[in-house]
């Protein structure tokens, strides 16, 4: 931990300690739930397999270089909060319903990447509201993810209309 701070209002001052631990906390999980979501999506791109299959795995494939900013982007916050990004150690894992099975299973693919999606969007709305009146940069930042995961949360909610 730095020895010294300079901040006097804001969320590194140090009256704010408390705080800036929690956001941490939270922002360690969105990490970990941004890195779990390039590896499921990376791998059930490279998998899905069947016509039906092509353009899923297409976004999946790219939507795998904006899940990967976005770790970075948590990543480098949780530093700037005199927090330190976890290592491969304490990986969490949760996305059951994105283990690849049947790689001719489309929708139970697009399913599990709704449920992802929306998990991330219930966390990122507590992350943004955790910050409110005391972390305007991290509140920022997280706005603007939330912005790319309603995002993906719509599209892939328009496949499965389509795939039913
Ligand atoms: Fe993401
Ligand atoms: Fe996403």
């Amino acid at each position: 931990m730095p020895t010294t701070r300079h901040a006097s209002a804001g969320i590194l001052a140090d009256q704010n300690a408390a705080k800036r631990e929690e956001i941490v906390g939270l922002l360690t999980r969105a990490y970990w739930m941004e890195m779990e979501t390039v590896m499921s999506y990376l791998a059930q791109s490279a998998y899905l397999d069947g016509i039906r299959a092509e353009e899923i795995a297409e976004a999946l494939d790219q939507d795998v270089e904006e899940e990967l900013g976005h770790a970075r982007r948590f990543a480098g916050r949780i530093k700037d909060l005199y927090g330190t990004p976890p290592g491969t150690f304490d990986m969490v894992h949760e996305q059951a319903s994105l283990q690849p099975g049947d790689p001719t299973d489309v929708v139970g693919v697009i399913r599990g990447v709704i449920e992802a999606e929306a998990g991330a969007i219930e966390h990122y709305n507590r992350i943004i509201e955790a910050c409110d009146g005391v972390d305007w940069a991290t509140q920022d930042m997280v706005i603007d993810i939330l912005r790319d995961e309603e995002g993906h949360l719509r599209q892939f909610e328009r496949y499965l209309r389509e795939f039913e």
